[in-house]
This record gives C-alpha cells, structure tokens and sequence, in this order.
C-alpha cells in the first residue's frame, strides 16, 4: 500500500510518499523563509504554498519512481496550524484523492511528529518532547490517547528563539544561528519560568534581547538563552518520564536538531536509565512522509476523516487506535 501525505501547517509545504511497510519512498519539502525581520504571515506562506505545491508533488512522484494512480490514500495535516495554509493542504488532498476516488485522511501534525519517530527510531512507548517553531510539548501515549503532560503557556521555543535572533538581527530561522554563536559563551543567570509542568518563554527572549541591546556580550547571551531555555525543557521531560514510569525519550521537531539539547536530555536519560533517540534531522522538521505514515495507520486501524481542516487541534482530541 503506498500513501501521498501532505503537510501545511506553517512555513513547511511538504509532500512524502510511504509504503505501509514502513519504507519512505520520498520526501519532498520546501519552506516559506518571511523576509528579514518579519515574523511568518500566514497569507503569504498559504500563497508560497499554492505557488510550489505542483512542483513539490512532481518531485515527490518521480523521487519515488510513482505515478498518481498507483496512490492508494492520500493523508493530508488537519491541523493544528494556521488556517489558510492548511486549506492549501486539504484543497490540494481532496482534489488528488477524487482523481484516485479514495476518500483523504486527515492527520493531526503533532501525532504524526511522534509517529514518524517512532518508526525512525524504533521506539515502542516514548515520552516525546516535541520542539519546533510554534510548538513545545511534551508528549505520552496514556489510556488510549496522546496526553500532553506540559506545554508552552505563549511561544513555541523555536519560535522563541526566532524572535530573539530577529531582534538582535539574526536571519531566520535563528535557532541555528544561536547555536554557532553560543560557543564558548559563559553562563549568566536569566529568568527560569517552569509553572508546574508547564513552560513559558517570552519573558526570557525580552530580557535577553535588552541585555545584547544594553552592550552585554552577544555570546554569552546566545549561551545563556540556551541554557536556560533547554534546562526547563529537560526538567519538564524528566518529570513526565517519572511520573508515566516510561523508558523511552523520544526528541523531534526542528529544535531537536541543537546539539545542547540533545546533551542535556542524553545526560538526564542516562541517569535515569532511560533510553534516548532524537529524530533524524530530515524526519524531525516538518515533512510529507510523516503524515502519510500516519495516514497509513489510521487507515488501516479503520479511523476515517469527515472534517476538514481544525486550526487548533489538540493531540488528545485524537483516539488513537493503531496502539
Ligand atoms: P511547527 O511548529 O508547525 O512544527 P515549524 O515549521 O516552525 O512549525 P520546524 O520546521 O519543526 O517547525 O522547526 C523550525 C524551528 O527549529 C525554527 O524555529 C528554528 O529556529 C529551529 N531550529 C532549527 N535548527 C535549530 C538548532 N540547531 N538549534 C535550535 N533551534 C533550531
Ligand atoms: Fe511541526
């Protein structure tokens, strides 16, 4: 069985061809970059979307060495996102799946991040802390659904870190950018703000913005914003992987490509004999393939869709039942 999923909810128009046995046949992205200084507008992303979305398709087919018709299902991300990006997304799923006269199904994006990951790590019953843009949460498969155990209360900490790299004239997407520039940075105390298990960032982005704007060194800042921030979201992580009693940490999202991150959670797991797997870099980012895998098990665990987008999905909207 081969599955066409798309994904569209943010900067990333991706298009990934999966067979159920598990095999990615291709998987095509291309993402939205806002012009210095400007933050994502979602009418402009939807429209970069609906600009490249027959190229990325084609590409998506021919890197798999596939034609439309030999598609069994298509999947497309129901949300959560931003709605007139998604709508490129459904609007482009209905129309292939009428072509293949197959009815689309609609993933929820957070899910599909673990589920990739499960499937590229092997991991049965992660913990799963999923950091990107607009996302932060910590994730884990309890009776019958995926919970979220702590949350960001404003900004995703990608999005976080984004900010901060644009007020201080970093290009976007600044995560990257950070983690150069922290090296060899040494550590001054900013704000910790964990609220129970949940997260709250903005505070901190402004203090460090106003301590690089009053002449602080822009390396130690870097180096600080990242300690402080990836130190919360460890804590937050070993408190769920203790209170679900699980042995797996599973890292995804873009964020999970920081290596002082990875550090971090790889030290925690150790002490607490806990296994730990990041997501490999092409599979963590937003991407196609990881909504047509998902697509793939709602299918075959007899889950159809009858909505069309939901901008503001939760992970524990979805009864989960391929577990
Ligand atoms: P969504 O939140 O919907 O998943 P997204 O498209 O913003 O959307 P991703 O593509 O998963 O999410 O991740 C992008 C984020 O990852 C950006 O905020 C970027 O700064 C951050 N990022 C990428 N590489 C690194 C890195 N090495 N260190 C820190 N952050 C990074
Ligand atoms: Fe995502």
């Amino acid at each position: 069985m081969l599955c066409l999923g798309i994904e569209s909810t943010a900067h990333t128009f991706g298009v990934g061809i999966v067979t159920d046995k598990k095999k990615i046949l291709s998987n095509i992205v291309d993402m939205y970059r806002p012009p210095l200084g400007w933050g994502i507008k979602p009418m402009d992303a939807a429209e970069h979307h609906r600009k490249i979305k027959e190229d990325v398709l084609g590409n998506a087919l021919k890197e798999a060495k596939t034609k439309l018709s030999d598609i069994d299902l298509v999947s497309f991300s129901q949300g959560a996102g931003l709605p007139p990006c998604l709508h490129v997304g459904l609007n482009l799923a209905k129309e292939l799946a009428s072509k293949i006269r197959k009815p689309p199904i609609g993933v929820c994006h957070q899910i599909a991040h673990i589920e990739i990951g499960r499937l590229s790590t092997e991991m049965t019953d992660p913990v799963t802390l999923y950091v990107s843009g607009g996302n932060t949460q910590i994730l884990s498969f309890v009776e019958g659904r995926y919970r979220c155990f702590g949350e960001t209360q404003d900004i995703g900490v990608g999005n976080a870190l984004d900010k901060f790299g644009r007020d201080i004239g970093l290009e976007f997407p600044a995560g990257p950018r950070i983690e150069v520039l922290a090296r060899g940075g040494r550590y001054q105390e900013l704000p910790y703000t964990v609220k129970g298990m949940d997260l709250s960032f903005s505070g901190i982005v402004t203090e460090a913005v106003r301590r690089v704007k009053s002449g602080q060194s822009k390396r130690n800042v870097c180096f600080s914003l990242q300690e402080t921030l990836f130190a919360m979201l460890t804590e937050v992580t070993e408190r769920a992987l203790a209170h679900t009693k699980k042995r797996e940490v599973l890292l995804t999202g873009g964020v999970a490509a920081n290596s002082r991150l990875r550090g971090m959670l790889m030290i925690m797991c150790r002490e607490r004999g806990a296994r730990f797997a990041v997501v490999p870099r092409e599979l963590a980012g937003d991407n196609g393939s990881m909504i047509a895998w998902t697509g793939i098990l709602m299918h075959k665990s007899g889950m159809r869709t009858k909505s069309g987008i939901l901008p503001r999905q939760r992970t524990d909207d979805v009864d989960v039942k391929w577990l």
